[in-house]
């Protein structure tokens, strides 16, 4: 973790935020009295009709409190579809503070609301003093919870021993560090995508150190990898007897990952039969072992990543859009190094460091001259082949500082050698190399151009450091 993020993550709010209020009823003037109110309060409102906007907002935006009416008007008397809308905003925001409003006579109800989990009701007409004095409580409430959380997780942060580096200075990466920072600490899914090598993995790495679940594993499977057939059995466990070669229980990923973290990389590549397996869990946290009928609960945060866009794979059929909707609850993007270049300086004296001290050799850095060749290199392999760009340099270098040509970017002295000079590997390394600029680092792209399928190209990248 670079200094910066950790500044970010402990960093006391700059200002004091608006208090964010977002109001839910279906009667137009109840909704209309409560704007002017709340504005004349200096509150910032967000004022919604019906419980599929509230529900909307509560996904789209941050609010500190949320005043819902308990009424609506397929059926106005019930309350049945305020208590609906409850628990689906509690499933969505666990923390959001929730002040009920009902009709006045209608105790039965705020007390059944508050059982399930609303902290706090008013009853229609309502006393402006009363109201604006809950609004403050739970907000004042509300945030203090969130400042201690904010505590915690910088305090994991300080107690991981083996939280990852994550060197993020540019401008490209401060959205991502602010996310990072605030959703870290949660157990929503996270879906991390990015090109390969822009730093998926130790994105999620970071993500579970700032959680409170740092204390247990993060437990990682390359769901892309999985030979068919072991998938189930991998993920779920199996028992002794399900099949020909269990000869003794096995426990899955899941349950390795119970209270931690479970880090599913290459999500995209999962077949679809097997994304329904992996929906369900994930929708009910329970699974069972193959050859069991004993069903178990694991309580895991999922941190999925891929290099693919799953909202074309799920628009053209190849990925469930409902298990997206799971992983997806917070989207991380990593841009490519290529729109990141200030990381690179950076990122370049870490790996220098890192490699010198490994291979005990006396380099200390760059020759301008091999700065200036970093910065212009479009890496189309991002981190990871400027990383073994370093290793290779800091291995054959002769100096204190790395030369220019140490760092082996010439791509242009492979294009000039006649192809009849070069080695079949030189060749396949060269065209996988420019397949890849120029489909900017997207391997499903570059392995069709290539006529390769995508574990085969990914195969070959990593036998050349790309
Ligand atoms: N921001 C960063 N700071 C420090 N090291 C980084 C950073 N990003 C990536 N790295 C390093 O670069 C290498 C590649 O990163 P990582 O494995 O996380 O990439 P990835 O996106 O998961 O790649 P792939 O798509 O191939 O799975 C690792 O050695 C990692 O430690
Ligand atoms: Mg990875």
């Amino acid at each position: 973790m670079s200094t910066k993020t950790e500044e970010l993550i402990s960093a006391p709010p700059a200002r004091i935020e608006p208090v964010r209020i977002l109001v839910a009823d279906d009667q137009a003037d109840i909704r209309e009295a409560l704007r002017l109110l709340l504005k004349a309060e200096g509150y910032s409102t967000e004022i919604v009709s019906n419980p599929g906007a509230a529900l909307e907002a509560v996904q789209t935006n941050e609010f500190d409190i949320m005043l819902m009416d308990l009424n609506y008007q397929r059926d106005t008397t019930s309350g049945r579809e305020g208590m609906d809308l409850l628990a689906r905003i509690q499933a969505a925001d666990s923390k959001l503070p929730v002040v009920v409003m009902t009709a006045w006579g209608s105790v039965e109800l705020a007390v059944e609301a508050m059982r399930r989990g609303a902290r706090d009701f008013i009853q229609k007409p309502w006393d402006n003093p009363r109201l604006l004095s809950i609004i403050r409580t739970q907000v004042d409430l509300y945030r203090t919870l969130r400042r201690a959380e904010r505590l915690e997780a910088e305090n994991s942060l300080l107690r991981a021993q083996n939280r990852p580096i994550f060197i993020a200075e540019s401008k490209a990466m401060q959205p991502l560090l602010t996310l990072i920072s605030r959703i870290g600490p949660s157990s929503a899914n996270v879906l991390i995508s990015g090109e390969h090598g822009t730093g998926k993995e130790v994105v999620a790495q970071t993500l579970h150190a700032i959680s409170p679940r740092a204390g247990r594993p993060m437990i990682t499977v390359n769901t892309g990898g999985l030979p068919e057939g072991t998938f189930e059995s991998e993920l779920f466990g199996h028992v002794k007897g399900a099949f020909t070669d269990a000869r003794t229980d096995r426990v899955g990923r899941f349950e390795l990952a119970d209270r931690g973290t479970l880090f599913l990389d290459e999500i995209a590549n999962v077949p679809l039969k097997q994304q329904a397996k992996l929906l369900r869990v994930l929708e009910t946290g329970e699974m069972e072992r193959v050859g069991s009928s004993k069903t178990g609960r694991v309580d895991v945060r999922v941190i999925s990543a891929t290099n693919a866009d799953l909202k074309v794979e799920s628009a053209e059929g190849r990925f469930r859009s409902d298990l997206l909707f799971r992983l997806n609850t917070v989207e991380l993007h990593i841009p490519p190094l290529r729109e990141r270049r200030e990381d690179i300086p950076l990122l370049a004296a870490h790996f220098v460091k890192q490699y010198a001290q490994r291979y005990r050799k006396p380099v200390r850095g760059f020759e301008p001259g091999a700065l200036e060749k970093m910065l212009d290199h479009p890496w189309p392999g991002n981190v990871r082949e400027l990383d073994h760009a370093v290793e290779r340099s800091v291995l054959i270098s002769t100096s204190e500082l790395i030369q220019p040509a140490d760092l082996g970017l010439e791509t242009d002295k492979a294009t000039s050698a006649r192809i009849e000079d070069m080695s079949l590997e030189e060749v396949e390394y060269l065209l996988i190399k420019k397949a890849l600029a120029r489909h900017s680092g997207n391997i499903s792209h570059a392995a069709e151009a290539l006529g390769l399928s995508r574990s085969a190209l990914y195969r070959r990248m990593q036998k050349y450091g790309l």
